[in-house]
């Protein structure tokens, strides 16, 4: 007999794996900019009628149910738990017997985690108000009522009524827009199953502009055309990433340029990737992570995770992805600085997570513990260190075939870490056992060989060291070089800058002015660590202006770090919290508390 624990698997749902499993959803929704709320319908189909009268369990958050009925119409009784800080409220409906359907009408609160309303002065526009979602990891339970696990795959159809200037969007097939005097009714369709975290909407003023055969990229008006020459490259990616893991599976690949309070740098929401305006540095310099959002649709969307206690499975597995697809473009030597600069976050990150070792292994254990708290770039770069370690001890040749049978063998499904385990095992006999793959997977911090890039342009920015690179040399860095060059100075308080460097640097490189933003929130981050007084104003600037989650942090840290600055922290977030997404705002709030 299984332990009672074994049919809850999934930490983050109420979902009880005796229960019955909804394959169908059909969801309607009126998005009120006026209330900030989404008048909802949703009807969930069962993958098989229940053979007799039992419960069935739906995680949501912050939801007023407003009626439940079942497949003749008839009201079917529910009840509503008290709200679980992590998990939200379990809405319990009695199905009868011989049940297919449950119909469930409610609505969102203006506070839903997974959404993010803007008024129109926090547009580019300025004109119309902007709404966005944002799913993963368990906020599709504030959109709707559903069993929000990645281990239960949906299709689902989805209409949306919104007002008539606006478009809607979502991560889905577009099926038709309807207008009826002030409104528009717009119709989407999700053939393939996916799990519910990449269910994804946006509406707002939008245009778009064809980048391909199969991708156009949607921004606001003002934005798009800068959108498109930034993103110019993105058919060449899906042709280089089909001819490593195998043909794209879900027909188009258009990306929406996100307003500047997205609280990521992308997300892979399925046919239609979300990304940050902040990739708009006007060079292409930063197009890897459109690589990194588009090799999800192999790893992530179409083998995802079963748990956020699995995260690694898709982050890990995407970069690692995300850099095969850069080495083939950019070529070698930028995927090795690239490599490089993700061992400096992943260093940075062990650190930061020194009080909690048990979250720097690959395979967490999370019960209890928030998914958006334990985010780090951990399951990201170890992850890809894990990968790079298998790789070298099988050789690239064995390891793309196990790569391409991975994504083979798991398509549409969602898999545990031992189930990877198991396929290496199959496909790569011994080679776990000769990295020692469970150091990797359940002991936290690094194990010793991990793989290390090598490149002769990151030892000559190593042997800078640090000194004031000479206007020829500084001048011929790519991007990535600066963020190596920078991210290798010493960091006050626990490192000492020479005198004068901070200042000799603004001076001779203007980084201040830097439209990257990869390297200006490091430069910012440093100048304010060294108390580099002519930078704030821009600090001050940025955290105004933009909401990834990746730039908040370091700045508000670093202006934490010094007593001087730390009243200007407070003030930047008491003038500028109300911009900023839900998520962000609680990652600030717990950090100026901390
Ligand atoms: N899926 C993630 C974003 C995410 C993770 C959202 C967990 C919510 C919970 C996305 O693919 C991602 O990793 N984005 C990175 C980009 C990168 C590593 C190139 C980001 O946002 O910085
Ligand atoms: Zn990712």
């Amino acid at each position: 007999m299984l332990p009672p624990t074994m049919s809850k698997r999934d930490p983050h749902s109420y979902n009880d794996d005796a229960q019955p499993e909804v394959e169908e959803v059909a969801w309607r929704a009126r998005v009120d900019f006026l209330a900030r709320v989404l008048e909802g319908e949703v009807v969930l189909t069962l993958r098989a009628p229940t053979s007799s009268a039992q419960p069935i369990d739906l995680d949501t958050r912050d939801l007023a149910i407003l009626s439940v009925s079942g497949d003749s119409g008839g009201r079917l009784p529910f009840s509503v738990g008290a709200p679980e800080p992590i998990l939200g409220s379990r809405l319990r409906i009695e199905l009868p017997a011989q049940a297919r359907t449950v119909r469930i009408t409610y609505r969102t609160s203006p506070e839903a985690s997974a959404l993010q309303w803007l008024s129109p002065a926090q547009t580019a526009g300025g004109r119309h108000p902007f709404l966005f979602s944002q799913c993963q990891a368990i906020h599709a339970r504030s959109l709707l009522p559903i069993q929000d696990t990645p281990r239960l795959r949906i299709r689902y159809h989805a209409e949306l009524t919104v007002p008539r200037a606006l478009r809607g969007l979502m991560a889905a097939a577009f099926r038709g827009r309807e207008e009826k005097g002030e409104l528009a009714v717009e119709k989407w369709e999700m053939p393939q199953p996916i799990p519910p975290y990449l269910i994804a909407l946006a509406v707002g003023e939008l245009a778009s502009r064809e980048l391909g055969p199969r991708s156009a990229v949607w921004a606001e008006p003002e934005v798009v055309e800068r959108a498109a020459w930034e993103f110019a490259g993105v058919d060449q990616m899906v042709r280089a990433a089909e001819a490593l893991f195998g043909p794209y599976d879900w027909e188009r690949f258009d990306i929406l340029t996100m307003p500047p309070s997205f609280p990521y740098g992308g997300m892979e929401n399925p046919r239609l990737t979300f990304l940050t305006p902040t990739l708009l540095a006007g060079d292409r310099s930063l197009v890897s992570v459109v690589a990194h959002e588009l090799a999800h649709s192999w790893t992530g969307n179409l083998v995802s995770n079963a748990s956020a206690e699995h995260f690694w499975l898709n982050e890990g597995f995407t970069v690692f992805a995300e850099r095969r697809i850069v080495e083939v473009i950019d070529g070698p030597e930028v995927c090795a600085l690239q490599a490089a600069l993700g061992r400096r976050e992943l260093d940075r990150a062990l650190g930061r997570f020194a009080a909690q070792p048990e979250l720097t292994r690959l395979h967490t254990h999370l019960a209890g513990i928030d998914p958006d708290e334990a985010f780090s770039e951990i399951p990201y770069e170890k992850g890809f260190l894990f990968l790079r370690a298998i790789e070298e001890a099988a050789g690239r040749p064995a390891f793309d075939r196990f790569l391409r049978g991975y994504v083979e063998r798991f398509r549409f499904r969602a898999i545990t870490t031992d189930d990877f385990c198991a396929l290496a095992e199959e496909l790569l006999p011994g080679v776990l056992a000769r990295i020692d793959a469970p150091a990797w997977l359940d002991k936290p911090g690094l194990p010793p060989g991990a793989p290390e890039s090598r490149s002769t342009r990151l030892d000559a920015i190593r042997a800078l060291g640090p000194t004031l690179p000479s206007e020829e040399i500084g001048r011929a860095f790519s991007p990535v070089e600066w963020q190596l060059y920078l991210e290798q100075l010493p960091h006050p308080p626990g490192g000492e800058l020479p005198a004068g460097l901070l200042a000799g640097l603004e001076a001779r490189f203007h980084l201040t002015g830097s439209s990257n933003f990869e390297i200006l929130v490091d430069w910012l981050e440093l100048a304010t660590l060294g108390n580099f007084a002519p930078a704030l104003p821009r600090v001050e600037e940025v955290l105004g202006q933009v909401g990834r989650m990746k730039y908040l942090r370091p700045l508000y840290q670093a202006l934490c770090a010094r007593s001087e600055t730390r009243p200007l922290a407070r003030r930047c977030f008491e003038k500028y919290q109300a911009g900023y997404h839900p998520i962000a705002r609680q990652v600030v709030e717990a950090l100026l508390r901390g």
